[in-house]
């Protein structure tokens, strides 16, 4: 029975997505492993979907049930999340207003015009960019984007940062963790390690609830792309506690269940390392499967290195959860306009 039964869900997406095989970038890391994709990157027909639109399925019918007019929420200048609140938005018919705050050390000429933003702004969001430097948590800007819909007649609905600290925020990566064990029976075969990016928290958080109850959240290994890794933990956590309470779970999730590498996230949030672009070439080369450089680049990175190390014991079988992101690729072209 699935833990979500009782919560409503505002249909965003196509359904349950692909698991396909990865035989061309297994066998350039040596054969040892076999990596498959979970490809969430291709979820939905919304403006080039994405993991937000799992995370928004839940959080809409609390958004229609007050009443609520606008949408405002918080990002990045290149977020993903911003592009797929505002796609939200326009198909449920609200209207949009996102922040978008300079997280990034990185001044392509075309950063704020290409990619995310552009789609953003062509769903017709009010996009207004902020300078203010990276942070997960809440923040002044924001409360302004509110207040100034409220000054308007409106009534805003808000949706923090990669809608993470909200209350529904964890359910869709829940379902994801239903949605896998599902399709493990139609394989035949359970997976034995499962690598996502974590960076706002309610991704990694939804898949250890919904992978605890089998004994396996600590299979979920999340590669930290924040550069904040403490402050990320510290949030999945939180995350952790109250959607397992939300979902009357019967027991605490152990600190040893919530598994958060560091190691990739250099030199900084949004910033691609020589490693991270030979990770997002190699992916590219093999597979035809597009990484960015601000999140699955990075994830791939730390896949691509663990397999390497030898940190998967041969013969694992490996999912690689693709959550989507490559829209932000444009905003980078001085490092990637030759390949
Ligand atoms: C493409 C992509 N991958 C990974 C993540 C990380 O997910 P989360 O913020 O839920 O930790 C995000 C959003 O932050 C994202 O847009």
């Amino acid at each position: 029975m699935s833990l979500l039964e009782r919560f409503e869900r505002y249909p965003l997406t196509f359904g349950p997505t692909p698991i396909e095989p990865l035989p061309r970038l297994s066998a350039s890391l040596g054969g040892r492993v076999q990596i498959y994709a979970k490809r969430d990157d291709c979820n939905s027909g919304l403006a080039m979907g994405g993991n937000k639109l799992r995370k928004l399925e839940y959080i809409v019918p609390d958004a229609i049930a007050q009443g609520a007019d606008t949408l405002v929420s918080i990002g990045g200048v290149q977020s993903n999340h911003t592009r797929m609140v505002a796609a939200t938005a326009a198909k449920i018919g609200m209207k949009c207003v996102v922040v978008q705050e300079a997280w990034v050390p990185h001044h392509d000429a075309v950063y704020d015009r290409v990619g995310n933003i552009l789609m953003t702004r062509l769903m017709g969001a009010d996009s207004r960019l902020v300078d203010a430097g990276f942070d997960i948590g809440l923040r002044e800007s924001w409360d302004e984007a509110i207040r100034s819909v409220e000054d308007a007649g409106g009534k805003p609905y808000p949706i923090p940062a990669g809608a993470s600290v909200h209350k529904y925020g964890a359910l869709g990566y829940v379902g994801f963790a239903e949605e896998v064990v599902e399709q493990e029976k139609a394989l035949g075969f359970a997976f034995d390690f499962i690598v996502v990016c974590v960076v706002t928290g309610s991704t990694q958080a939804g898949m250890i609830v919904g992978f605890a109850p089998e004994g396996r959240a600590d299979r979920v290994i999340g590669i930290d792309a924040s550069a904040t890794p403490d402050r990320t933990r510290a949030q999945v956590r939180r995350i952790v506690d109250h959607t397992a309470d939300l979902l009357g779970f019967g027991r605490a999730v152990r600190d040893d269940e919530i598994v958060i590498n560091p190691d990739y996230a250099y030199p900084a949030y949004g910033v691609p390392s020589d490693e991270t672009n030979a990770a997002i070439r190699l992916a590219a080369r093999t597979e035809a499967m597009i990484t960015d450089p601000v999140y699955e680049g990075k994830s791939m990175q730390g896949m691509i290195d663990l397999v390497r190390q030898g940190s998967f014991p041969d013969g694992s079988r490996i999912l690689y959860v693709h959550l989507g992101g490559a829209p932000a690729i444009n905003g980078y072209v001085g490092y990637y306009k030759d390949g």
